[in-house]
């Protein structure tokens, strides 16, 4: 494939969804065509799905529904833009990929980090992040802010759950850590974003033919 596939990975409230934005901008201004997608999402049909997921009033949702929701949503978002913008020869920037669900679903739920790569895979297309942001910050603290407004089915899960997504993540980076950088997000946004916009810079330096 022709593009480049870069996911943000990180605890909820880690800043990613910030940095996404502002990374449109910075990829504008370099005239490269970009575009920013997140998941749960990123599709009409993966958006209705999103609504399903977050929902407060499907407390009798099971683990192993939830984790086939999100990659129904995954392979939906493949199948019609990941896939289709790669080919085009864009970058796609995506808030929250595959290692999402290896950490939430996986081992803050206790599905098991393999199988649910394996249930992922089958809607992956062998599709691959070239570049795995991973914004390093202890949840405790930034789910706390999220949750004062109210919060969705996933972040009202208390802080032990949280604590053990985070714990997931530095173990799944450790299993897999193809392609993955870890920037520290326990700092002010700007900065966080400068250090991400060095390893894109890193990145389209090795790519030829982008900028
Ligand atoms: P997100 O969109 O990042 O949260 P927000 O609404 O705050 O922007 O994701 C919604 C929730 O879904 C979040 O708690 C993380 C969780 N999630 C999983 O559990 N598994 C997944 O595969 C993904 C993509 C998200």
């Amino acid at each position: 494939m022709k593009g480049l596939f870069i996911t943000l990975e990180g605890p909820d409230g880690s800043g990613k969804s910030t940095v996404a934005n502002l990374l449109g901008e910075y990829f504008e201004k370099l005239g490269i065509d970009c575009i920013i997608t997140r998941e749960p999402g990123g599709t009409q049909i993966g958006e209705k799905i999103r609504d399903i997921i977050v929902d407060n009033e499907n407390k009798a949702m099971g683990a192993e529904t939830e984790a086939l929701l999100f990659a129904a949503s995954r392979a939906q978002h493949v199948h019609e833009k990941i896939c289709p913008s790669l080919e085009e020869g864009k970058v796609v920037v995506c808030d929250r990929f595959l290692f999402s669900s290896l950490a939430y679903q996986g081992v803050g739920r206790g599905l098991g980090v393999e199988r649910v790569k394996m249930i992922n895979e089958f809607g992956l297309r062998g599709v691959k992040p070239d570049l795995i942001i991973f914004f390093d910050c202890d949840p405790t603290l930034t789910i706390l802010r999220k949750t004062k407004a109210g919060g969705d089915r996933l972040e009202l899960l208390g802080d032990k759950f949280h604590e053990r997504v985070y714990e997931g993540y530095k173990e799944i980076i450790k299993m897999y850590p193809e392609n993955v950088e870890i920037v520290d997000a326990r700092r002010p946004i700007r900065e966080v974003y400068k250090e991400v916009v060095k390893l894109i810079d890193a990145l389209l330096e090795k790519t030829e033919g982008l900028k």
